[in-house]
């Protein structure tokens, strides 16, 4: 069966819940009937779920709503976080983990990452899992990078049961593309998918490996994602920057409508 692209806005530390609205709004606007055959999702800060959930409820949006952190704990004392009951409760279908700025400036871990991701399939979230190398490693050459998000990506999913592991998203977003302006070749980007499927294939069988949609993410833009769209191993965007501007993330979206 052909994996449904998706292209996830990630919004990161940007917008107050009044801005929140107003860019949803115009997102929702300007969703164009065709991107049903895209799974659109919104990744605002948490501090916006509530009020983005109600926009696209209101218009009633094919779109869907992702946090970008959880706790991988289901409650209790653990004071600043957010548990997958309670981003489930607000409608999030989706939730980002081990995104790069969370592992270079919170310290988080593969092993984190795993059980984080692990948490919120038990809730019945959909865990969009980040890897990618740094600058340093791909200096290294493009094998010693493939090899290193390809174990990576293990790591990260390390304890999922087989059966819940088709369900999981991966997104491979090389750290020297984020926020750069600099794009990965779009055939740099296939292979360090295509690496990442082989991986996960030798790992948990060939079935699951294919069931598992790759996101590639760095740079993305309207001007560039139908470069990326044809590449067998990249199943769709997570988009940084070009997600806070509504014509520009709708456009970037289309680019991934299968032809
Ligand atoms: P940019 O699209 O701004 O490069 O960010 C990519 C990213 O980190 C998405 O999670």
């Amino acid at each position: 069966m052909p994996r449904k692209p998706l292209v996830a806005g990630n919004w990161k530390m940007n917008k107050t819940t009044a801005q929140a609205v107003t860019l949803a709004q115009d997102i929702s606007n300007l969703y164009d009937d065709r991107l049903d055959g895209v799974d659109v999702v919104l990744c605002p800060p948490f501090t916006d779920l509530k009020q983005v959930s109600t926009v696209l409820a209101y218009d009633k949006s094919r779109m869907t709503l992702g946090a970008q952190n959880v706790c991988w704990e289901r409650s209790g004392a653990y004071t600043g976080e957010v548990s997958p009951e309670m981003l489930h409760e607000i409608g999030c279908l989706w939730c980002i983990v081990g995104h790069s700025e969370r592992r270079a400036y919170f310290g988080e871990t593969d092993g984190l990452t795993a059980v984080k991701a692990l948490a919120l399939l038990n809730e019945g979230l959909t865990p969009i899992i980040c890897v990618g190398e740094s600058l340093e490693l791909r200096e290294q050459g493009d094998q010693a990078a493939e090899d290193f998000v390809a174990s990576q990506v293990l790591n990260s999913c390390s304890g999922i049961p087989g059966a819940e592991l088709s369900r999981i998203v991966i997104a491979y977003e090389p750290i020297w593309a984020i926020g750069t302006g600099r794009t990965a070749t779009p055939e740099q980007a296939e292979a360090s998918c295509a690496a990442i499927r082989a991986a996960l294939a030798r790992n948990s069988g060939p079935e699951v490996a294919e069931a598992i949609r790759i996101l590639y993410g760095g740079s993305v833009k309207p001007e560039n994602a139908a470069l990326f769209a044809p590449m067998p191993d990249i199943d769709g965007a997570l988009v940084g920057g070009a997600s806070l501007n509504a014509r520009d993330f709708i456009d970037l979206a289309k680019g991934f409508i299968p032809r």
